[in-house]
């Protein structure tokens, strides 16, 4: 018998609405309101939370044109219920709640966390094999955990403060490059331009990318002229070189070679050329995944229900 979820994600700056059949994606419709708090330099609550308003109906009609199933046949609601803004995490719970009460369906809460740990494996629930580790670097979130099932994971290593992507979007704004910052650094990025004296020390536990964005920020506020492609290629090589320094020290130390790739980090070009020479095997999400996405919300809640 097909079992068909709809997933809900509005946790910061995505409203997006999926469904799936059983553990495939038949739709996933993702709305961004990036561009509209670009105007603002950044995230703030209260608008990403008016845009999901704006945004969730819209995502949610289209879902179900694209999917061309019948709302009726729904089983199940499982929408993000943690971490996120707690005033855009509550259009997408009242939202679900209201869409289980009207189909008369189960309402799962999904930890957004716990999710992207196994986007990777959407559309790809065979390469499954635990215990795996996982890294999931977003703007939110940089920690390493040890997953031995949907629902038993643990936390190995975690951010003592900014997490990777929210120091890439500081220092994309130091720089007065585009928001957000990890991608426009990923795109000016130059080899060429690295030096010693950024190097983030190995021993600095646990993770932590503030010296190093510290330094860059001292360095730019001393400077007359800025050279932007050096500061934002000596931040992505050495906050890369500490982080995949770190994986490889978990991976020995849990004798895991499987590691799973999630958040929106992930889709640094950089970190995935460096990645491709280890001995270990990296699995990361489709491009698609990689950002904040309701394919996910609804992949864990039917891995959870089947475990
Ligand atoms: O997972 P995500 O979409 O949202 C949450 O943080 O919840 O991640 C967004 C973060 C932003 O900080 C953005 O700058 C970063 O992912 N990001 C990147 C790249 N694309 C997005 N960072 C480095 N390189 C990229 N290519």
């Amino acid at each position: 018998m097909n079992y068909y979820i709809i997933g809900i994600e509005t946790s910061c700056d995505d409203t997006s609405l999926s469904l799936l059949k059983n553990d495939q994606v038949i739709s996933c419709i993702t709305i961004s309101s990036e561009k509209k708090l670009a105007e603002f330099g950044g995230i703030i609550p209260e608008i990403a939370s008016r845009e999901h308003v704006k945004n969730i109906m819209i995502s949610f009609n289209k879902m179900l044109d694209e999917s061309k199933i019948n709302i009726s046949d729904v089983n199940l609601i499982s929408y993000t219920s943690n971490p996120g803004l707690p005033t855009c995490l509550h259009i997408g719970k009242i939202f679900a709640k209201t869409l289980s009460w009207y189909l008369n369906v189960e309402l799962m809460e999904i930890d957004h966390i716990h999710a992207h740990i196994f986007s990777p494996f959407i559309n790809n629930s065979e390469k499954i094999e635990y215990p795996f580790i996982s890294l999931i670097v977003s703007g939110g979130t940089t920690s390493l955990f040890k997953v031995s099932s949907p629902t038993k994971i643990e936390v190995l290593n975690s951010t003592s403060d900014d997490a990777l992507g929210e120091a890439y979007d500081k220092i994309g704004r130091y720089l007065n490059l585009p928001y957000p910052g990890g991608p426009s650094i990923d795109e000016v990025f130059n080899e060429n331009s690295i030096t010693e004296k950024y190097r983030i020390p190995l021993a600095t536990e646990p993770f932590s990318f503030s010296g190093i964005k510290s330094k860059i920020k001292k360095i730019i506020e001393q400077s007359e002229k800025v050279n932007q492609i050096e500061l934002a290629s000596n931040f992505q090589y050495w906050a890369i070189t500490y982080l995949i320094s770190k994986i490889e020290h978990y991976s020995r130390e849990t004798k895991s070679k499987i590691i799973s790739i999630g958040g929106g980090v992930s889709a640094n070009k950089y970190f995935r050329n460096k990645i491709s020479t280890s001995n270990n095997i990296y699995i990361f999400p489709e491009k698609k995944y990689s950002c904040d996405n309701a394919a996910m919300i609804a992949f864990l809640s039917f891995l959870q229900k089947n475990y």
